[in-house]
């Protein structure tokens, strides 16, 4: 029975179900242990001066932090070498993406996307009640051409996962470029640049390239990755103040909590410190990725934490015998296999289940 009267469109969706936890994983199959390379979490702690300014903020969190993260946009203004009143923060940059639903979708408004992508642009499409018009990849990566003839006079977002999850695909500004000559000026250009940090070749920035020509270019960018601050959740958009503007007001008070700012003002500090790890996690993903040639698989050049599988039909069952044995990978049916950048040796272990499950069916 359902209580109350919920809005169509969400009593229409599916619960979220976040991927399985290792000890989960144990637990179901019987293991002693199980890891997870499901997630495209950073498998290394915080580097320490961010622990350290987070261990010492903890006593202050009787108090509110700052609703509107003003240090931290201010900080980040002077890292990107952009004006403060084009910075938003957000609670993960899934927050600021919801929160550009809430601020420009009507029911019935189109959000075009590529996908398979993200798998927060359907859900909030389905809370908002938007029309998804889904565009379909070309040998795993961005079709722009199609992505720009989707648009419609009703669209209101286009949304781009640069790279792209789940395929760890890139496309370069000025593909970007191109699209927005064909795009509408009132149809805002999300760039999802949550895995940005790991992308080792050129692509141009959005931010410095395409925004001071494009005002309806928005950037979204995250500490959750490359900075190893998922749990804490801080993202930040960059865009035209007047879009800042919109975000704002659909944030919720005290979004950004108090010890995920300071963490983030610490991590902008420690930058050197974290591309250190950044290039422990880039190196070994560009090992994995060869390693996974020479076994023979064909995969797509990763540019993100994470690699991509495109199995097919046999997605599900090899991650559940993948499983099995004790790594969680994230499946995706029918599809492929997302498969998380950990330490070496969870790589090395992830690497000689999968040459024990699937060597001999490639
Ligand atoms: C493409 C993309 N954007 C955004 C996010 C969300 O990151 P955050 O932790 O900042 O909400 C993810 C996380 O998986 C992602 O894959």
């Amino acid at each position: 029975m359902t209580v109350g009267r919920p809005r169509a469109s969400v009593a229409a969706m599916a619960s979220y179900r976040p991927g399985k936890s290792a000890t989960q994983a144990a637990d179901e199959h019987g293991l002693v242990e199980a890891m997870k390379l499901a997630s495209n979490e950073n498998p290394y702690p915080p580097v320490l001066p961010i622990v350290e300014a987070v261990v010492e903020a903890a006593g202050d969190v009787n108090r509110y932090g700052d609703h509107r993260a003003t240090a931290l946009r201010a900080a980040l203004a002077d890292w990107l070498k952009v004006d403060a009143e084009r910075i938003g923060c957000g609670c993960g940059s899934v927050g600021l993406l919801q929160q550009l639903f809430l601020a420009y979708i009507d029911p019935g408004d189109e959000v075009v996307y590529p996908w398979p992508s993200f798998e927060a642009y359907p859900v909030d499409a389905a809370i908002t009640a938007a029309t998804a018009v889904t565009v379909p990849l070309v040998d795993q990566t961005f079709d722009l051409d199609a992505v720009a003839e989707a648009v419609t006079a009703r669209t209101k977002l286009v949304v781009l996962a640069n790279p792209n999850n789940p395929t760890g695909t890139v496309v370069h500004v000025r593909d970007v470029r191109s699209l927005l000559e064909r795009v509408p000026e009132d149809v805002l250009v999300v760039v999802d640049e949550a895995y940005r940090e790991f992308v080792t070749i050129d692509l141009g920035y959005p931010i410095h390239d395409l925004q001071p020509q494009y005002p309806n270019v928005v950037v979204l960018r995250t500490f959750s990755k490359a900075y190893g601050l998922a749990g804490l959740r801080t993202g930040y958009a960059v865009a035209d103040p007047s879009v800042v503007g919109q975000l704002d007001k659909v944030l919720i008070p005290f979004a950004v909590n108090h010890l995920a700012q300071v963490a983030s003002l610490a991590a902008i500090a420690a930058d050197v410190e974290v591309r250190e790890v950044i290039g422990r996690l880039t190196t070994e993903r560009d090992r994995v990725v060869a390693a996974l040639r020479s076994d023979g698989w064909g995969l797509p050049d990763a540019m993100a934490n994470f690699v991509w599988l495109p199995m097919g039909d046999r997605s599900e069952a090899i991650s559940r015998e993948i499983e099995q044995r004790g790594v969680v990978v994230r499946p995706f049916p029918g599809l492929g296999i997302r498969i998380t950048i950990g330490t070496p040796a969870e790589n090395d272990r992830f690497l000689a289940v999968l040459a024990k499950v699937a060597g001999a069916r490639r």
